[in-house]
């Protein structure tokens, strides 16, 4: 469906999803996405293809998040701008994305959906998305209100979906491919591990908080707003659920805003790590090391056949 070499996605992610990530998962054969928002217009998108084109020639994707509550970006204008680009896949993400469909599916665009739970994963496929990417309890970002880990999350969807998906949420390595496979995915979406990788075009204090991380070190805020966030804990997270302790259900998004609004670059570009909240996965317990996007997933395909092989085969033989 979508012309990739390996089963292997780089999710959408705010200030890390350049050009350079998508190019450089591109080119390892997996599905390299650019983080459509993190663009400040549809021209900066157009700008951001151009140079991710320059630096493959291999097929890879737009992010789209439909994020609740802010004044709507101009979606119309970015969808237009993916098809103008000859981009072939977006990923959409959190709301329903309904209003840029008619024009990606006139144009031929596959859509895969990422969700966190089935029932959306079934909106997702009513209305026409080509695919899900099923985002369980443990992932970094958004996981929803739910709370359901994937060892649930994603039987359940093999079991209702009749369209393709893939399993995202604390996935890391070969291990996660192959349980990931078992359970009825197609292959897997990555956040986290790919900020932790030499192209992930951030700080290098991001990419070394993420390899000290253990899996206790993320949290989850913004229960109370029902836009709930798991991030890597900081002083500013602290300091945040604080607030959130104090205010209760009274809590307004204006209480944290220091906390949330506006923190990505100095996270990401300047490597001021307590700077603010900032989108952190549990797999940070899984990572210690900083490859290349091609040893990553090289090593992953590699370390899969031999698990499959190997471990389970022996299952077989035994
Ligand atoms: C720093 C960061 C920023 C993210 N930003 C976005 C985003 O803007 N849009 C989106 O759809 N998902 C975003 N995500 C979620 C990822 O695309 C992916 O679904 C998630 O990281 C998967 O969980 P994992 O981190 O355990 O691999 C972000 C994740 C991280 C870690």
């Amino acid at each position: 469906m979508l012309g990739i070499e390996h089963p292997i996605i780089q999710g959408g992610m705010h200030y890390v999803g350049y050009a350079e990530l998508a190019a450089a998962v591109s080119n390892a054969g997996g599905l390299g996405i650019i983080t459509g928002l993190t663009q400040p217009s549809a021209n900066d998108l157009a700008n951001e293809i151009a140079r991710c084109k320059d630096m493959t020639d291999k097929p890879f994707g737009v992010n789209l998040t439909f994020l609740p509550g802010l004044a709507a970006p101009d979606y119309p204008g970015y969808a237009k701008t993916i098809v103008e680009g000859g981009v072939r896949i977006v990923e959409t993400a959190g709301r329903n994305p309904q209003v840029v469909l008619p024009v990606l599916k006139e144009a031929g665009v596959k859509i895969i959906h990422k969700c966190t739970s089935v029932r959306h994963a079934l909106k997702a496929q009513s209305i026409g998305c080509d695919a899900a990417s099923i985002d369980g309890f443990e992932c970094g970002g958004h996981p929803g209100e739910d709370d359901i880990p994937n060892m649930i999350l994603l039987p359940r969807a093999a079991d209702e979906l009749e369209i393709p998906f893939v399993a995202s949420g604390g996935m890391a390595d070969a291990r996660s491919l192959v349980a990931a496979l078992a359970m009825g995915a197609e292959g897997m979406n990555m956040g986290t591990r790919f900020i932790a990788t030499q192209e992930a075009p951030v700080h290098e204090n991001v990419k070394a908080a993420i390899v000290a991380a253990s899996e206790l070190d993320t949290r989850l805020v913004m229960r109370g707003l029902r836009n709930t966030e798991r991030v890597m804990t900081n002083a500013a997270v602290e300091r945040l659920i604080a607030k959130e302790k104090e205010l209760g259900d009274d809590i307004e998004f204006k209480d944290i805003i220091e906390e949330v609004a506006g923190v990505y670059p100095r996270i990401m570009q300047e490597g001021d790590m307590d700077a603010g909240a900032w989108s952190c996965g549990m797999v940070a317990g899984l990572i210690d090391d900083i490859p290349t996007c091609k040893e990553l997933i090289d090593r992953i395909m590699s370390g899969a056949e031999e698990i499959i092989n190997q471990r389970l085969g022996g299952f077989l033989n035994a």
